[in-house]
């Protein structure tokens, strides 16, 4: 079947890893305790839920079901408000060489993000045409390391998971993706993304004639 490129969307194709960042930051430092960028590496990729729960728990803060509610409203409040404004200058450098390079070779593109507000970040960069499928927060029950995301996008695209590419730039993306046999790129730091078969610092390092033996059946 014909290879299927697979695309996570935060800190990937744009960078709104730094905006939930700061979403998560803010409501930490209103709860009193600090949020470090190192801390936030186990958020990447990681549903809005558990994200909370980890960034409770590092607080050491008991939530009732109500302040659980309204801190994931007020986090992704913030967050909507950070991307409010977001255009196509956020797409990161490279990215749409990559997507019209792959578009060309008539290679299936497929979204697999954790992420609920996927489609209108998609759209705020002008790039939703560019996909045959998407798969974001709204339709899976497991998140990543889970590798439930890619293999909805793996089926929706009617290629079997041996014929997927994932671009990842999150530990428990790259985990994911193994775990669904598909091969795993990683973007962004090589040591902490030392479990994916590829890693690079980012689209620019990424030649053509590296993508173009990937789009070749394996
Ligand atoms: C992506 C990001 C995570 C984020 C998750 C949920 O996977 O990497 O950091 O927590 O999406 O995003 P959402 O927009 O639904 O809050
Ligand atoms: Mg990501």
């Amino acid at each position: 079947s014909k290879t299927a490129f697979i695309f996570d969307l935060d800190g990937v194709i744009v960078d709104t890893a730094k905006y939930h960042y700061l979403a998560w930051k803010k409501l930490a430092n209103e709860l009193g305790f600090e949020f470090t960028k190192e801390q936030n590496e186990l958020f990447k990729g990681v549903s809005r839920k558990r994200c909370l729960a980890i960034l409770l728990d590092i607080g050491g803060i008991e939530a009732t079901q109500e302040d659980f509610d309204r801190w994931m409203r007020e986090k992704n409040e913030d967050y909507l408000s950070y991307i409010e404004d977001m255009d196509t200058s956020e797409i990161l450098p490279d990215v749409l060489k990559v997507l019209n390079y792959l578009k060309d070779k008539k290679a299936f593109l497929a979204l697999g993000s954790a992420s609920k507000n996927a489609k209108p970040i998609l759209e705020k960069v002008k790039l939703l045409p560019y996909f045959d499928a998407i798969v974001d927060g709204t339709d899976v029950a497991k998140a990543k390391p889970d590798p439930e995301v890619f293999l909805i996008a793996a089926h929706k695209v009617d290629t079997k998971p041996e014929n997927c590419v994932v671009f990842e730039d999150a530990v428990a993306g790259i985990q994911a993706a193994n775990k669904a046999g598909m091969t795993s790129i990683g973007i962004g730091d090589a040591k902490t993304l030392s479990e994916a078969d590829f890693v690079f610092k980012d689209f620019t390092e990424i030649s053509t004639e590296f993508l173009e033996r990937l789009t070749k059946a394996r």
